[in-house]
């Protein structure tokens, strides 16, 4: 069926701070024709949620295509990344996932974090469990007060994913420590400075020490940040139904999935748009 030139985007806000769903047929996305303007709706609202629009994995990747440079997952991977925490389906990265319980930006170690990820749910968790955050980063430094934006503004972070192992699992062994330590760490700003003139904050779970103040200032600062980030204006969380995608800008939220059952069967399909701005 020949898609209509005159494709408008049909979508509705979620709230004020973050997020919005896109009610156009999956033709219409495929297309291509509202690729641009997807892209600066996802920018602005950080979150986009297109409601049990049922893709396929070919479809979903057609539709990462439209909107960017697919970003393979792993050695010539052009396909869907299958997220699960249950071992069972997902043997080699179940445990690393445990990480996505905490908020937190996907790619911290590379000096070009992804763009985008897309994540469609093929088996959703039961209700009330395994759902995901989003937090507006952008919304949440541009609401701080001045005073705070110019003591924060040159902060550097190292992060590495040695810090959320504490989180998931408090008492490594400490070939275990060093295992996840060889990985790598990398310094981060905190306050990043977009090409675009805007700003966001660089946080979570990956976020090990602020450089250059004390243990406990530093922590205060983490803390802080996060807690604010990820209240109530900035942040939504998504109830799955089967066939949902949502894709969220990497580069101006942070994210994280809750808890759930990691033998309850939830499966999700993810892609991801290579990114196009390093962090700075
Ligand atoms: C991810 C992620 C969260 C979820 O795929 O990067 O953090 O809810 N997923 O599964
Ligand atoms: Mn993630």
């Amino acid at each position: 069926m020949p898609v209509a030139t005159d494709t408008r985007l049909k979508t509705e806000e979620i709230k004020p701070g973050i997020g919005s769903r896109v009610l156009n047929a999956k033709e219409e996305l495929l297309s291509g024709a509202l690729a641009t303007e997807i892209r600066e709706l996802l920018e602005q609202r950080g979150v986009l949620v297109f409601p049990q629009i049922g893709f396929t994995d070919e479809e979903q990747i057609a539709f990462t295509r439209t909107l960017g440079t697919f970003a393979p997952e792993g050695e010539g991977n052009e396909g869907v990344t299958k997220i699960t925490l249950d071992v069972k389906e997902n043997p080699s990265s179940a445990e690393y996932l445990k990480g996505s319980l905490y908020w937190h930006i996907d790619g911290t170690r590379n000096d070009v974090p992804i763009l985008a990820s897309l994540l469609s749910c093929r088996v959703p968790s039961p209700k009330g469990t395994g759902n995901t955050g989003f937090c507006n980063t952008y919304a949440a430094y541009e609401a701080l007060p001045d005073e705070q934006k110019a003591e924060i503004e040159d902060y550097r972070v190292a992060h590495g994913p040695w810090a959320s192992l504490f989180y998931y699992e408090p008492e490594p062994s400490l070939a275990k420590l060093k295992g996840y330590q060889g990985i790598g760490e990398a310094e981060l700003p905190l306050v990043w400075k977009h090409r675009s003139g805007r700003k966001s904050l660089v946080l979570g779970c990956t976020a090990q020490r602020v450089l250059g103040v004390d243990a406990m200032t530093s922590a205060q600062i983490l803390v802080g940040l996060r807690e604010w980030a990820t209240s109530e204006p900035f942040s939504y969380s998504h109830e799955w139904s089967v066939g949902d995608l949502v894709i969220w800008d990497n580069t101006g939220t942070m994210h994280r999935a809750e808890a759930y059952d990691p033998t309850c069967g939830r499966m999700m399909h993810r892609t991801k748009l290579q990114g196009e701005e390093p962090f700075e």
